[in-house]
């Protein structure tokens, strides 16, 4: 086994968001996503277009409920919009749980589920989020799940998928990963950690390219669509069904 840095112990193509990476995920996300909470603010200013005072909204791949907390938090004064975070890690589940207890999160309308999206049945939503989730289900069910997303949202209603990019060719692909190790380094991250993590992650982390992406959402139907961010090869795409 080999340090992924923040503690967290992995080994090649072996990355997994179960057992002890629960309690150590809050600090390793926030420091290997850039634009981590900038991201989750852009969410909740964007959310203001589509929540509704009798709205559903999904976070798929909620993992310890930070951006579920955050969403259901900044939409307070719409009350009856309800707030689910899906995630198929029971440990991430229950660590979404119990920020419950704290006071801050106590009185919002928030439930936390936990399951593999592609067998949950899903409510007619008005917003769907995936924030770096879809990069981490099999290519294989990738088409399935997007169809569901869009099958799962009323007209009108907006899928906000970020995700890691890969670049549009080879040499920018070479340019972007050059550049997000000197991010990692920047955060502190050893060599070790960073190369620890990129092998702990193939076979795991596959992403698409921008085109790729836009692909996807496009045979599930989407026609509205339009990137609200991105830094290096990290992009959020905002769908409207
Ligand atoms: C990078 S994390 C998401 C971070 C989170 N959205 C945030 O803002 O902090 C990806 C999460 O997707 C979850 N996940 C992966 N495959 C899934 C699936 N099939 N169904 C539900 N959750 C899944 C993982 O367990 C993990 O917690």
């Amino acid at each position: 086994m080999e340090n992924a840095g923040d503690g967290i112990r992995v080994s090649a193509g072996n990355w997994s968001f179960g057992g002890e990476t629960a309690s150590k995920f809050d600090d390793h996300v926030s420091k290997s996503v850039p634009l981590y909470g900038e991201g989750h603010n852009l969410i909740c200013d964007v959310s203001d277009f589509f929540v509704k005072s009798d709205s559903v909204v999904y976070e798929i791949g909620c993992s310890t409920g930070t951006l579920t907390y955050k969403l259901a938090r900044h939409n307070q004064a719409k009350q009856g919009a309800s707030f689910v975070g899906i995630d198929i890690e029971p440990n991430m589940i229950a660590a979404a749980q119990k920020k419950r207890e704290e006071r801050e999160f106590a009185s919002l309308n928030t439930t936390f589920v936990a399951g593999d999206v592609l067998e949950q049945e899903l409510e007619p939503a008005d917003m769907i989020v995936c924030y770096y989730t879809v990069q981490f289900i099999h290519p294989a069910r990738r088409q399935d799940l997007i169809d569901k997303l869009y099958r799962t949202l009323n007209w009108g209603g907006g899928l906000l998928l970020f995700e890691k990019v890969r670049g549009a060719d080879a040499r920018f692909q070479d340019i972007l990963t050059s550049l997000y190790t000197d991010y990692k380094l920047r955060m502190g991250y050893s060599p070790d950690d960073i190369i620890a993590k990129s092998r702990s992650l193939k076979g795991i982390l596959e992403p698409f390219s921008t085109q790729g992406n836009y692909d996807l959402l496009k045979r599930a139907g989407f026609v509205d669509i339009n990137t609200i961010q991105k830094y290096i090869c990290f992009e959020g795409f905002l769908a409207i069904k």
